[in-house]
């Protein structure tokens, strides 16, 4: 074993030395309690130098082994103190990457919701109808018996009933139903206010069928209805016509074939195309039938107008090109988040 002489003339072990600064070395918790533990061994005034000093008073076989030994302890520490200064250095610069805040990066987006595509058609036909001096009327989703069939001139045990397969509420004998159109807005709009008028009504409707790609047992509808002294088919046809230019921002041309609602006379069937394209078959419309009018109270001699009823539905599928109405209606986030 190579021991020095230290200050106080005890002798002591260079091995041991080494090995303790090298536990307290590892231990060091930052840079500057690793620069006290250096300056301990290696400083000025450090065991290991001390023990290099003393070398020159000793005689030269035992300075030739103890200043080997103490040459090694003295490199041994040194390589020891570089290793965990660099380490201590590495793991400064990590912890201050992680708080580093770069102010110019632009922030975390918060995951946001947005209008389904159903409400943005709506929205749209609000805005082009409303630009044509339309107002925007509601009604009740859960209607009577009396609006939705009997003041839209349909009586009950007519066979014109069957037309919309109703979704009746219990007890039966309360005459409530879910709406099947939103026809009777026109009713409801007409007995609380007074000719002339310009109104649309969109809404949820309700149907007892089996359901398929194109058929869903609720979809949306929107009403449209003009009241006025001689409010004419024309009028009708040019109205329906801008307002499908403006919303396929294409000139689209409509026609009129001849059909049957209970509450229209005469009623038509409207087709649409752009330039040559296909005849595409889009709503139901006609003049107001005299029975409507009288049910509500106005003149019919005084006055007429038109009424239609387009499904919203229909127009969002056209419009995005979703071929299954079911998946408007299905809450699918893949489906709705591309919108
Ligand atoms: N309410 C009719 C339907 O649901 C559509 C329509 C509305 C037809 C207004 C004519 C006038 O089929």
């Amino acid at each position: 074993m190579v021991k020095y002489t230290n200050m106080e003339g005890e002798k002591e072990d260079i091995k041991a030395l080494e090995i303790k600064a090298k536990k307290e070395i590892s231990a060091a918790g930052d840079l500057k309690e690793l620069d006290q533990i250096f300056r301990a061994y290696l400083g000025k005034k450090g065991h290991i130098t001390r023990v290099l000093r003393s070398l020159a008073s000793m005689g030269e076989a035992e300075r030739k082994i103890r200043g080997k030994a103490a040459n090694d302890a003295r490199d041994a520490l040194q390589a020891a103190f570089e290793a965990k200064k660099q380490q201590q250095t590495l793991q400064i610069e990590e912890a201050e990457k992680k708080d580093h805040v770069d102010v110019t990066a632009p922030g975390t987006k918060l995951p946001k919701g947005h209008l389904h595509p159903l409400t943005h058609i709506q929205r749209k036909c609000q805005e082009i109808f409303n630009g044509m001096g339309f107002a925007v009327a509601e009604g009740p989703e859960i209607e009577t018996e009396w609006y939705n069939f009997d003041a839209l001139n349909i009586p009950k045990d007519h066979p014109a009933r069957d037309l919309w397969d109703t979704f009746w509420l219990k007890p039966k004998a309360a005459d409530y139903l879910l709406r099947t159109h939103t026809s009777p807005v026109q009713a409801r709009y007409m007995e609380k206010n007074n000719p002339p008028l310009r109104i649309i009504a969109p809404g949820r409707i309700f149907r007892y069928e089996a359901t398929d790609a194109s058929h869903e047992i609720n979809f949306y509808q929107l009403e449209g209805l003009m009241i006025g002294k001689d409010v004419s088919v024309a009028n009708f046809k040019a109205i329906i016509e801008e307002f499908y230019s403006q919303f396929f921002k294409k000139e689209t041309t409509v026609r009129l074939r001849p059909s049957y609602f209970p509450f229209t006379e005469p009623s038509f069937e409207i087709d649409m195309r752009q330039g040559k394209g296909n005849w595409l078959e889009m709503m139901g419309a006609g003049m107001v039938h005299p029975n409507v009018l009288k049910n509500v109270g106005y003149i019919p001699r005084e006055w007429k107008g038109f009424a239609f009823g387009m499904g919203l539905d229909r127009l969002a599928m056209m419009k995005y090109k979703i071929d299954d109405i079911r998946l408007l209606y299905s809450g699918d986030l893949k489906f709705l988040q591309q919108f």
